[in-house]
């Protein structure tokens, strides 16, 4: 998705701002493009394509301006080119603007300056912007430079509908730049003398860790000392700031080849740091929700709502949540929530995960509950992001950041979250026996060492990988959780090796699905549960008998039990509690997909055709 940088300082810009567009290249763009103020004028050089062509450009590298904007661009109106690339600038030249997000009503605001006089370059809804600020600026005889620079973005973000991240320089206050944002995400950081603006933390976390999150409709004025607060009627306010905790490391590649490969590496950790301190004496703290026993017991229904991996890991908890709290639970895809019109009330208890935190579906489904009445809890990855903005409680993982476009140590984290929060609902509902909830706390807090001994069968996986790789399609199957498990990895599959697969439920393929199997056709079966395990190998024997290549991943027990010759391979995963299975059995099939993709000489962080967080319907 489209990424912003922002600098103004004593520093030449365009370094900073480049080394900010390169650190968010892994949210997936197209094209890409920096605006700088130098001897009085507004200078853009952009282009389509990659950061690396913009470190080619000549007349970047001879600019010496201390203030500018960039932009990396994930076309949605207009082909990925040059001229649709931003920053866009008004007419003449006076102002310059990067924007995230859509505006929607583009076509009649054009129209309308067309009506005033003013041409449009580019087929983007951007351009819109600096013209309509142009406007609004010329036709202000009343204030001062600054102020009138302030009252026109102000003006001019009034007659936008849809979302937006935007930063505007202006030719005539080349010392300022503003800020401002709606439904989309843009953070400023705090430095000594300078000050910068990103769309995501990392493009900036080498320079500082004071950050201000920006709210919906506040502007921001920035000088190289100071920053205004402005809320929507442009009243001025104080605004405190956030330090985040990350170090710079984490969300550099600390000698992994990929982040994708570090960040299921870092899976224990991330698992470890979610549970923290929120498990004491066999109770489970959650003080951010003060949910009490009887709003719990009036309570008809959960909806857990997400979109892809985020959705796995409420399916992934469904039954623990309902083996607790006794009340019914369903988990949804968020952009099908949203227009079906679902039955929720205030007896409703509505989760929506988000790693990102700014999935625009997701978000809309929360809003939606929450006018329909039903309180929502929010679990996301990211600290003040907008999903937690609007939800009545937030609560985290603690994965740290996640770069790698396909989800690994958020997935885990999140089920590691909502197992928690599953035994808080028992625990406050009095609902559940103590010996049951320590048993599985144990086991919890076991996670990480049996993840690192998992990660122990990387070389075993690789040499899967390697008999997998030219693949056109791949089956994975599993019963109970080891469904959800299957779908899962099924989905990491496709997004990074773009080799066709499915999750399936291992007694529902002879219903149809049975068709596919073929002569030399993989499939993947995943058996974690003793109680059904005996029909997943049934199941496995008829698409054996039918000459399918099988890989069989196996808990230790489950492995010592049952007869493995049948399979072509193994791979097998510590016993762990049944709600608990999915987080042993994925790692490895991450890393199979990881190593498939590799394999295939493929770009693992940034596949094509996806961005990291979907901001957009
Ligand atoms: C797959 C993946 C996506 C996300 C989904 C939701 O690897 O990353 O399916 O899980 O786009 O994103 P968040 O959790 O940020 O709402």
């Amino acid at each position: 998705m489209c990424g912003i940088v922002g600098y103004i300082g004593s520093q030449k810009a365009s370094p900073i701002l480049l080394a900010g567009l390169t650190k968010l290249e892994y949210r997936g763009y197209d094209s890409a493009g920096i605006a700088i103020i130098e001897d009085g004028k507004i200078d853009v050089q952009k282009d389509q394509g990659r950061v690396s062509n913009l470190y080619k450009i000549k007349e970047i590298e001879n600019l010496n301006g201390t203030i500018g904007i960039a932009h990396t661009r994930w076309a949605t109106h207009g082909t990925p080119s040059k001229e649709n690339a931003h920053p866009q600038t008004s007419n003449n030249g006076d102002f310059a603007v990067v924007h995230n997000g859509i505006i929607e009503n583009y076509v009649e605001l054009r129209k309308e300056l067309e009506e005033k006089g003013y041409k449009f370059f580019s087929s983007t809804d951007t351009e819109v912007i600096p013209n309509l600020i142009d406007y609004f600026y010329k036709n202000d005889n009343k204030n001062q430079k600054e102020l009138k620079f302030v009252n026109a973005v102000k003006n001019a973000t009034d007659k936008l509908v849809g979302s937006f991240a935007i930063e505007v320089l202006s030719k005539e206050n080349p010392d300022n730049m503003i800020v401002v944002r709606k439904d989309s995400p843009l953070v400023i950081g705090k430095g000594y003398g300078e000050n910068y603006i990103a769309s995501d933390i990392p493009a900036i976390l080498s320079y500082t860790k004071d950050f201000y999150l920006l709210e919906n409709l506040e502007f921001a004025l920035l000088s190289r000392d100071n920053i205004r607060f402005f809320d929507k009627n442009l009243k001025e306010f104080n605004k405190k700031s956030d330090t985040i905790t990350w170090n710079a490391m984490a969300a550099d590649k600390n000698g992994y080849e990929d982040y994708m490969l570090k960040e299921i590496y870092e899976q224990p950790t991330a698992i470890r740091e979610t549970i923290g301190t929120r498990v004491n004496t066999g109770i489970c703290k959650f003080d951010e929700l003060n949910f009490t026993k009887e709003y719990l017991q009036n309570l008809k229904q959960i909806y857990i709502v997400a979109c892809g991996t985020a959705m796995h890991a409420g399916l992934a908890v469904k039954s623990t949540i309902e083996r607790f709290s006794k009340i019914r639970t369903e988990v949804d895809i968020a952009s099908e929530f949203r227009y079906r019109d679902p039955l929720i009330d205030d007896k409703t208890l509505c989760i929506f995960i988000s790693q990102s935190g700014e999935t625009a579906d997701t978000i809309a489904a929360l809003k939606l509950s929450k006018e329909k009445g039903a309180k929502t809890l929010a679990i996301s990855n990211v600290i003040g992001s907008s999903i937690t903005r609007e939800a009545d409680y937030s609560i985290y993982t603690h994965a740290g950041p996640e770069i790698a476009v396909a989800s690994t140590k958020a997935y885990t984290s999140q089920i590691t979250l909502l197992t928690l929060l599953a035994i808080y609902l028992g625990q406050v509902l009095g609902n559940v026996k103590e010996q049951e909830v320590s048993k599985l706390v144990n086991e919890m807090l076991e996670l990480p060492i049996k993840v690192e001994e998992v990660l122990k069968t990387t070389e075993k996986v690789k040499k899967i990988a390697k008999k997998l790789y030219q693949e056109k399609d791949v089956f994975y199957l599993g019963r109970g959780v080891d469904y959800t498990t299957a779908e899962e990895a099924s989905l990491k599959l496709k997004e990074i090796s773009y080799i066709h697969s499915e999750g399936y439920p291992a007694g529902e393929l002879k219903h149809g699905t049975i068709a596919l199997i073929e002569k030399g056709v993989n499939v993947i079966g995943i058996m974690t549960n003793k109680n059904l395990v005996k029909k997943t190998i049934s199941n496995m024997e008829e698409i054996i008998t039918r000459g399918a290549v099988t890989t069989a991943v196996l808990s230790e027990s489950i492995y010592k039990d049952i007869n493995t010759t049948i399979f072509d391979n193994l791979i097998i995963v510590p016993d762990t509690d049944e709600s608990l299975s999915s987080i042993v059995t994925i790692v490895p099939l991450q890393l199979l997909a990881y190593y498939i993709a590799k394999e295939k000489g493929l770009d693992v962080d940034k596949p094509r055709n996806l961005a990291k967080s979907v901001t957009v319907e």
